[in-house]
């Protein structure tokens, strides 16, 4: 594998140069403004991000005030991201610098790794580039371009992969390392791309990708047989009284943990059942609006939901009810509810 990777610095960097993409997060090295980034492209993709990060610094300009922030506050800068976890860490990290580094963002790897929802790959990456040590941050798109490079029909998935990958890089890292992390995420991203055909003419390593000499490029990478979702279904209830909906918070453990939604009964129900169940819940129903059918697909779980739209006599105390504009100003409603809202 090495002699292969030991070729990646030269042709990437000034490939890099000349053909990186202009994103808000690479205005500058702030270990504030990358480690946000990098949590926010976790499971997103930047077109997605890009609003939601300068949002996130205007509201937050500082660590000290992501440590102080208000967790409805965040979860309403986050909603519509998805894997809510990563804000509540990014507070918790926030806390942590600000106690325990007096609000300077560590720059030892140890220290960077040890903080709350920072992992290898981030890790990796704000070290890099931040602060130029040569840390591989190894994503999705980084292993693609390699197994593609140097032809390895590993499953990428395998853990052990991602470590033997992330020591064979850190062997050929240059002094530019921050600018190396980043070319190699851009050339998976832009060029090196999955599902479907790489834009080998337009790629740097052409001349020495073993994949492409082999003709197997498209083939690669092998991943492990995908385990299957888990599904489950519900019935919500769109509630409406005089303009306000009815919403609930969600538990403070587990699933999307904190937020609010729509009440929802179990499994899928038809417009009878409902009816009982509302009369059972002492809800005299005005009005039935109409039914929606959506889904919403999680990593381990995918919902299957149907909507009901009621106009109901009096606002039933069990719920906290809010006007549209509430809806959209204050409560975090995470997406799966949300496509309940285009009434
Ligand atoms: N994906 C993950 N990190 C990224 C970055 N810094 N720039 C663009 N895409 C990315």
């Amino acid at each position: 594998m090495k002699n292969v990777l030991m070729k990646l610095p030269v042709v990437l960097l000034p490939w890099y140069e000349s053909n990186k993409r202009e994103l808000p997060w690479r205005m500058d090295r702030e270990p504030y403004h990358v480690w946000l980034s990098e949590i926010m492209l976790q499971q997103t993709r930047v077109e997605a991000v890009k609003g939601y990060y300068t949002r996130f610094l205007s509201a937050l300009p500082t660590v000290s005030d992501l440590a102080n922030a208000d967790d409805d506050r965040l979860h309403k800068l986050w909603e519509g991201l998805g894997y809510y976890s990563r804000v509540r860490n990014l507070k918790k990290a926030a806390i942590t610098i600000m106690e325990q580094y007096s609000g300077v963002f560590p720059a030892q790897y140890q220290a960077v790794r040890s903080l709350p929802g920072i992992g290898d790959y981030t890790a990796g990456a704000i070290c890099s580039i931040c602060f130029d040590m040569p840390t591989p941050a190894v994503d999705g798109n980084v292993l693609r371009v390699i197994a593609r490079v140097t032809a390895d029909e590993t499953p990428v998935d395998l853990p052990a992969y991602k470590k033997d990958v992330s020591a064979a890089l850190a062997e050929v890292y240059p002094s530019a390392a921050g600018d190396f992390t980043q070319a190699l995420m851009e050339l998976g991203a832009t060029v090196c791309i999955p599902n479907g055909k790489p834009l080998c003419d337009a790629c740097p390593c052409l001349d020495f990708c073993k994949a492409k000499a082999m003709g197997i490029a498209q083939e690669l990478p092998i991943r492990l047989p995908k385990k299957g979702r888990r599904e489950e279904n519900k019935t919500v209830l769109i509630l409406s009284c005089d303009g306000r909906y009815a919403l609930v918070k969600r538990p403070e453990k587990g699933l999307l943990a904190g937020l609010w939604q729509f009440p929802e009964l179990p499994g899928t129900l038809e417009l009878d059942d409902v009816l009982q169940a509302a009369s059972g819940m002492n809800m005299a129903v005005r009005d039935v609006y109409r039914q929606a059918d959506k889904k919403h697909v999680f990593t381990h779980i995918e919902w299957k939901m149907r909507g009901f739209y009621l106009e109901v006599a009096q606002e039933n105390e069990n719920f906290t009810w809010l006007t549209r504009e509430q809806i959209e100003n204050d409560a975090a409603l995470p997406t799966a509810f949300r496509q309940f809202c285009e009434i």
